[in-house]
């Protein structure tokens, strides 16, 4: 028997559909509410909307559970590698061996940029944000290749394009690094594998030989498995919406890309190293920060603490902790500023303020100490955060682009400005 949901209005009662998810999750489906009431619903910050239903990822913030397709956050990033997950995200289903070398290769083909395209570096200033250059970039790819890209609908065109995105972006990010720091760019070396052939544009320079460290591209690989997709957040959301007026995948995921720049989602991971480090230049005390932040005259918040959906432990968070004691520990790093993030941890999840409102360290507030102990400079954190990302963006953008009942995303408000009035001319004002 269908389930529905009643809502009562003006003492008419109606009845909706009550969908329910394949983890028993429910939702009342309200595509009819206005057409047969009247009424729109209002939920401002979409804290209770559903936008669409989707494959791809499950996500239980009371349980602290994250699946990619079906498969535990923590089970793939022991055993899988970022580039099988980014297959995973995008097609479904866990690659063969077969296939997956097909991928790989497929990959590997598209990992240079045009040269025409590595001009636009010298359009920047030296110290320029690397989230605007990789947001810049990643639309510019849409002049390069508008052909296979004007029509989403093409699913030639549409593969091509994903193919393109996955394998040029590392590509795009180690440029905007060589950049930074007045450095001659390194090619692609197709030989290596997709994390360590990042590491090498990033971090080799011509004419030396240059290996990868094994505990770093293993470090990198757990921290992009990791970020690859949290269903519908702002980013993914701005991805789908974007998309679903069908303009191109490129200025699709560039929009993802800006959208989350900002401090209250990706760019988060840079907001805690430099609270973190304020902290450490203020001597080390934890408390004035932990007051600040329960301060309502304040607007300082603990960067790296709180999450939408996550009531719990962010399972991402317990899995970065541990690898971060681990990276620290194989690389031979002290760094202070783990030891102020233990310590703020520990106060924070004591203190009332925090456990009443169910704050807890989210993905952010660790994964910044591992990228440092990496090498990778502080502004760049929310360009590997979008460099994980990737996949996920990818795959929720063809979800819905292959959904032939998607619609362009469109949704309503309640007015509450001026009625209508009559115009005064200037002179009379
Ligand atoms: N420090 C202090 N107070 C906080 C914090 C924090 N980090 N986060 C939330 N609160 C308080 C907030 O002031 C509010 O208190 P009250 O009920 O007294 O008004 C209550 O907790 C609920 O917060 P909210 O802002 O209504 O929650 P939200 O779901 O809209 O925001 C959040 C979620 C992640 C934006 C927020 O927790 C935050 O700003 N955290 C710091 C930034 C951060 O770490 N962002 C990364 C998120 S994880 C990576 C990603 O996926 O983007």
């Amino acid at each position: 028997m269908e389930e529905t949901a009643k809502i009562i209005f003006e003492g008419k009662e109606y009845s909706f559909p009550v969908v329910r998810g394949s983890e028993g999750e429910l939702a009342i489906d309200i595509a009819k509410l206005r057409a047969q009431t009247g009424l729109v619903t209002l939920d401002d910050g979409f804290v209770n909307t559903g936008s669409t239903m989707s494959a791809i990822t499950f996500l239980d913030g009371e349980r602290g559970i994250l699946r990619y397709r079906g498969y535990d956050i923590a089970e793939l990033a022991e055993n899988s590698t970022f580039l099988e997950v980014a297959y995973l995200l995008i097609y479904g289903e866990l690659p063969s061996a077969a296939v997956f070398d097909n991928f790989k290769k497929t990959i590997t083909r598209h990992t240079l940029i045009h040269e025409d395209l590595k001009r636009l570096y010298d359009g920047f200033p030296k110290d320029a944000h690397p989230m605007a250059t990789l947001g810049s970039m990643i639309n510019t790819l849409s002049g390069y290749y508008i052909r296979d890209t004007s029509d989403p609908l093409d699913p030639v065109g549409r593969e091509l394009s994903i193919h393109r995105l996955l394998a040029k972006t590392p590509t795009i990010v180690a440029f905007s690094y060589k950049k930074s720091i007045g450095h001659p760019m390194m090619y692609p070396k197709n030989s290596l594998n997709y994390i360590a052939n990042f590491i090498r544009m990033m971090f080799a320079v011509p004419a030396e030989n240059y290996a990868v460290d094994p505990v770093i591209e293993r470090a990198l690989d757990l921290l992009l498995i990791l970020h690859a997709d949290h269903e519908q957040n702002c980013s993914t959301s701005t991805v789908r919406l974007v998309g679903s007026s069908r303009a191109n995948v490129f200025a699709a995921i560039s929009s993802g890309v800006n959208a989350l720049w900002g401090p209250l989602h990706g760019g988060a991971n840079q907001a805690v190293i430099e609270m973190l480090d304020e902290i450490h230049k203020e001597g080390g005390g934890v408390k004035k920060f932990v007051a600040l932040a329960k301060d309502k005259n304040s607007n300082f918040r603990l960067m790296g603490f709180g999450h939408r959906v996550y009531k719990n432990f962010d399972p991402r968070a317990k899995i970065i902790k541990k690898a971060c004691m681990d990276v620290l520990d194989k690389l031979g790093i002290k760094d202070p500023l783990l030891d102020i993030a233990m310590q703020l941890e520990d106060a924070a999840l004591k203190d009332d303020y925090f456990v009443e409102r169910k704050l807890y360290p989210n993905v952010d507030f660790y994964s910044g100490l591992i990228y440092r102990a990496l090498g990778i400079p502080t502004e760049m954190f929310t360009v590997m955060f979008a460099l994980g990302r990737m996949p996920g963006w990818i795959a929720q953008w063809k979800e819905m682009i292959e959904n032939p009942s998607a619609k362009i995303g469109r949704p309503r408000q309640i007015y509450n400005g001026h009625t209508a009035r009559p115009f005064i001319p200037i002179a009379k004002r």
